[in-house]
């Protein structure tokens, strides 16, 4: 994804402010307060122009990260906040784009962090350049060669755990890519003193530690060391631990470290083998004894120690002995030797051990700048970063401190022309006008240090070559000679007395007023420190040694070379040392870090106000300020200047067509500033005041928050819009596919409509022509049959005559009759028997005989029957008329009806001509008696039965007593209107009488009779037959009778089972009498 371009600023955000020239009022106090307010929260860097003040943290901020590198990468200096990876991108791209060597100056007090922001613009700068597997390789060399000369030149002191006691300058070299070749280091003045004496609370080197620590058993044994510390002299004991160090961890890093630079394994067992003898070295003791020459004379205490180191190195015990015991000083091809006593011999081990362990320093960074240099030939580009000591005031300063404060006033020196050189050089690049910048020139101050003729140093040289008494006292007073006038130079000795009664100077020092301030230093050890002797016999015993490292450390051992010259002082190395250095440095475009400590306790959080002056003052970064700000205080080429405040001035924003500077100009005229607080230069404007430019941010900010309110104004409408139009869009689509489909059904409707109208027409159509085409073939037909009959006809007339007439009719009549014939024949043998009573009947043959057969068979039961009558006697024939008559009456009316059937009708029941009883019955009936039975007379009162003789005569009905055959009642027929009766299977029978009648008045008879059905047939004949007339018979279930006056409904009911099997008969009432069918 690519990266998207935003344009920031070192003025957004800003945390008080990010550049110390923008800050309004400058002095000392503000200086303080921003750079306070800024470390408390966690801004480390601020910006002098393009110096960048590093305040140490005192712990790890999370502003080093992968992305952080990346957020700064080919990003211009200015655009964003302070930090150290801006000054080294800038510093590589300029090194790359435009080919300007650079070197990154790295100053500030011990543990102000100069080897932390050397290590990290290293390692900013091994990340953007270029990759591939040569060049990491490259990289990872040079990285790696820090760990190496940390171990051996760093040290824990009060002040910081991880002191570099030496100064470090190291090339790195590119190619015209930009992409890294190789390197050079240089090494100053490693603090060697270090080596036999630490102050309280300070250790050796680490190297000490992290070999006693962190080697094997095997390794400590072939060295012959133990584990124990406190084992050894060299090391002071009181911290050997230091808190959040892990010295084992740190010699494996350390021996990976050598492996990765490429020390062969041969050699690193040589370094530590050297590291190992002058470790051993403080061991040696000496006592005194004395001769008889009377000369004091040392003696080694315990030659075991002694004994191996001499293993160790490789060199003749005595040899060593020798030049512990003896010093011999060769004056004109004389050789004189004079015994050491306890002092000197302790003296000579001291300056043997610190010589050992600072050439093998030296040699170490030889060796490294063999592997990590460049191995082409090509030109090459070079960044330099120096991180040197810096300013030091202690209470005792001495030699190095002297030293050391010299090339940081040189440092200064370089930085003030460079300063004022690259500004003056802006100038006439821009085309600006050069006004004089006033500030203070340190030049005066080195010149008192390192002149040839009346410089200190020449002064101390001077001294220490002089034959006679040389001590550090005769070194000052020469010093009070010729420096007494110097400005800078103070003594109580002078001559000129100024600083006579000046009780704070003693009379063993001298005061140096320094650019970062006055600074005392101790006389006592500048000429023994400058001479830094070590004597021959030594030198030349370690010539000796079979050890191949160490015999090359001390070349000037070797008799064949010997030199009667002596070795150049430490002074006059140094002063060439930075000499070349600062040769070096002119020929480059310098980049400044100026580190500062906030506090002295190593404590993350805490910011001294007093030690953090103290340091601006020595660093003399007001100056630094003032400098910068002697023009113009703030400066910004044309494109970014227009583009941050482009937005201010109607004719600029947004877009400017024409160039940059014209732009500038309307917009700063739009704007009306005074003339006189800025300047065009050709690229860039300059602004005098930091007051214009923060109006100018003023302006900005609140312009910027009207174009965000303006910004989401048009988002906002944009938005809208964009939504307005969508749901258009959308509309018409909707609307468009609903129309579609509303279309869509309104055609189907219409074609589904058009085609049933048009099956319609169609059948309509359709049918019309199946009837017309049914008349035509039935025409056709009709025509074909009368034409068909009409040629029948014409055809049968003209057949006629060859056929007889009528031969068809014949032969069907004869067909018939033959089968008629065969009919009867067959008939007559099936006849079924004479009985009128058989059903059977032969099955009929054809279908065209059925109404024949029918009628055979009914002709035939007829004729059956009648020669069955014809059998019968009078007698039977009158019981059978009897019996139809009865049957015609009574079939299907009365349910008592199919029960008498099978009776015969005998009439005479009671024999009264026999029965003597009733004989005088019989004698009152003179007539035939057709009934004689005895019936029930049921009450009329009560509807209690009364046994009654019934007697039926020809014209008479007579009902008499059972018992005495008295005539109750004589009714003549005539006089008998009608009998009623039951339908059901009861025997009684109720006998109207004519109103008015003799035998009414007491009433009609109601009677019961087992053989009703008889009575009633033969009372129907008789009267039929004596009166010509039908007697009324009804069959009712519901009758009336007239009893007396009475009119008594007789009401039969069916289902009562009050008396079995036998009816009932019960007078309800006036109205009602119940007879109980069962
Ligand atoms: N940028 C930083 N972030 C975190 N810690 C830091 C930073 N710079 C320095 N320190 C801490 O401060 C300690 C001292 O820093 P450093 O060794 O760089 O000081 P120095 O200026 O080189 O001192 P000397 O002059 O004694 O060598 C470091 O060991 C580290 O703990
Ligand atoms: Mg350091």
């Amino acid at each position: 994804m690519a990266k998207m371009e935003v344009k920031t600023s070192l003025l957004d955000d800003m945390i008080g402010v990010g550049d110390m020239v923008l800050l309004e009022p400058l002095n000392e106090d503000s200086f303080i307060n921003n750079l306070k307010k800024r470390f408390d929260h966690n801004e480390v860097y601020t910006y002098i122009g393009s110096v960048v003040i590093s305040i140490n943290p005192y712990r790890s901020l999370p502003i080093y990260t992968p992305e952080k590198v990346e957020e700064y990468r080919n990003r211009n200096f200015y655009e964003l906040s302070p930090h150290i990876f801006a000054l080294s991108d800038e510093a590589y791209r300029s090194l790359r784009d435009q080919d300007k060597d650079q070197c990154i100056l790295i100053t500030g007090e011990s543990g102000a962090g100069k080897t932390e922001a050397s290590k990290l613009v290293m390692s900013y700068v091994a990340a953007v350049c270029g990759k591939g597997a040569e060049v990491n390789q490259v990289k990872e060399q040079l990285l790696q060669s820090n760990p190496v000369l940390e171990a051996f030149g760093n040290a824990k002191t009060v002040r910081n755990d991880n002191s570099s006691r030496f100064g470090k300058y190291m090339d790195i070299e590119f190619d015209f890519k930009g992409d890294p070749l190789g390197g050079v280091i240089s090494n100053y003045l490693l603090e060697k003193s270090r080596v036999v004496k630490q102050p309280r609370g300070e250790r050796n080197f680490h190297i000490f530690y992290q070999i006693l620590s962190g080697a094997s058993e095997d390794f400590l044994c072939e060295l012959k060391l133990e584990r124990d510390f406190s084992r050894y002299n060299y090391l002071g004991l009181d911290s050997a631990k230091v808190n959040g160090v892990d010295d084992a961890a740190n010699f494996r890093t350390v021996r990976n470290a050598m492996q990765i630079v490429g020390f062969m394994d041969h050699e690193t067992q040589s370094v530590f083998e050297v590291v190992a003898a002058v470790l051993k070295l403080g061991n040696i003791e000496f006592k005194p004894e004395s001769r008889v020459n009377g000369l004091d004379e040392s003696k080694i205490k315990d030659k075991n120690e002694l004994k191996e180191i001499c293993e160790l190195t490789g060199i003749d015990q005595s040899v060593l002995e020798r030049a512990f015991s003896f010093r011999t000083v060769e004056a004109k091809q004389e050789k004189v030797s004079t015994t050491l006593n306890v002092a000197q011999a302790y003296y000579a081990r001291d300056a043997l051990a610190k010589n050992l362990y600072s050439r093998l320093f030296s040699w170490l960074v030889t060796r490294i700048n063999e592997s990590i240099k460049a191995q082409t030939k090509v030109r090459k580009k070079v960044m330099g970063v120096l991180d040197i000591y810096g300013f030091e005031i202690f209470e005792d300063n001495s030699f190095e401190q002297f030293i050391i404060n010299y090339c940081n006033e040189k440092l200064q020196q370089i930085f003030i022309e460079l300063t004022l050189k690259e500004e003056q050089e802006e100038y006439i690049r821009e085309g600006i006008e050069w006004t004089h910048i006033e500030y203070f020139n340190n030049a005066i101050i080195c010149d008192l240090i390192e002149n040839n003729q009346t410089g200190i140093l020449a002064m101390l040289d001077e001294e220490c070559l002089r034959p006679g008494t040389v001590t550090d006292d005769t070194f000052l007073e020469k010093l009070n000679q010729v420096c007494a006038t110097h400005q800078h130079f103070e003594s109580r000795m002078s001559k000129c007395s100024r600083f006579l009664n000046d009780t704070t100077l003693p009379h063993s020092c001298f005061r140096i007023q320094h650019y970062a301030g006055k600074v005392m230093y101790q006389v006592e050890g500048f000429v023994d420190k400058n001479n830094d002797l070590l004597y021959r016999d030594l030198s030349q015993a370690m010539w000796k040694a079979s050890h191949t490292l160490i015999k090359a450390l001390f070349p000037e051992g070797n008799p064949a070379k010997i030199n009667l010259k002596r070795p150049p002082t430490a002074g006059s190395q140094f002063k060439a040392s930075v000499a070349t250095l600062m040769k070096n440095l002119q020929t480059k475009n310098p980049n400044y870090i100026r580190c500062i400590k906030p506090n002295d306790k190593k404590a993350a959080h805490i910011f001294n106000d007093a030690l953090v002056c103290h340091q601006i003052r020595y660093l003399g970064l007001l100056e630094n300020v003032r400098v910068r700000r002697a023009g113009y205080a703030f400066r910004q080429a044309y494109e970014p200047c227009l583009e941050r405040y482009k937005m201010l001035c109607k004719q600029t924003w947004p877009h400017w067509r024409g160039p940059a500077r014209a732009g500038v100009e309307v917009l700063f005229n739009e704007l009306e500033i005074p003339e006189e607080e800025f300047s065009f230069g050709r690229s860039k404007i300059f602004i005098r005041n930091p007051r214009t430019l923060f109006k100018l941010e003023d302006l900005r900010k609140q312009r910027l928050e009207d174009l965000a309110t303006l910004i989401e104004k048009i988002y906002r409408g944009w938005k809208c819009r964009t939504r307005f139009l969508l749901m258009k869009k959308s509309q018409i689509v909707i609307a468009s596919w609903y129309r579609r489909y509303a279309q869509q059904k309104k055609y189907q409707k219409i074609k589904s409509s058009a085609i049933v109208v048009q099956s319609y027409i169609r059948g309509w159509k359709a049918r019309k022509l199946l009837r017309e085409l049914k008349h035509q073939k039935r025409c056709n037909e009709a025509a074909t049959i009368i034409a068909a009959y009409w040629h029948g006809t014409q055809v049968r007339r003209e057949y006629r005559k060859f056929f007889r007439a009528n031969a068809g009719r014949k032969i069907y009549e004869f067909t018939l009759q033959r089968l008629m014939q065969k009919y009867f024949l067959e008939m007559k043998n099936k006849m079924p028997s004479l009985s009128p009573i058989d059903k059977n009947w032969p099955v009929r043959p054809y279908l065209f005989l059925d109404s024949t057969h029918k009628e055979l068979k009914r002709i035939f039961h007829l004729w059956r029957c009648k020669k069955y009558r014809d059998q019968f006697t009078d007698q039977q024939k009158l019981i059978y008329e009897e019996k139809l008559e009865a049957s015609e009456l009574f079939k299907d009316k009365k349910a008592l009806y199919p029960a008498s059937v099978g009776q015969p009708f005998q009439g005479a029941y009671l024999e009264i001509s026999k029965n003597p009883k009733y004989k005088k019955l019989k004698d009152a009936v003179d007539e035939k008696i057709i009934i004689a039975e005895v019936v029930n007379k049921i009450n009329r009162a009560n509807g209690k039965a009364t046994s009654r003789i019934f007697l039926l005569t020809k014209n008479n009905v007579l009902l008499a007593d059972q018992k005495s055959g008295n005539i109750k009642s004589e009714v003549p027929l005539g006089d008998v209107t009608k009998v009623s009766m039951s339908s059901q299977n009861d025997g009684f029978f109720a006998v109207h009488l004519k109103e008015g009648s003799g035998a009414a008045s007491k009433g009609d008879f109601l009677l019961s009779s087992d053989h009703l059905i008889e009575m009633a047939t033969k009372l129907y004949r008789t009267t039929l037959s004596q009166t010509k007339q039908k007697l009324n018979i009804e069959i009712s279930d519901e009758f009336l009778v007239q009893f007396r006056q009475d009119k008594v409904c007789v009401k039969f009911i069916q289902g009562s089972q009050k008396n079995g099997n036998i009816p009932t008969c019960k007078r309800k009432n006036n109205r009602l009498l119940e007879v109980a069918v069962p």
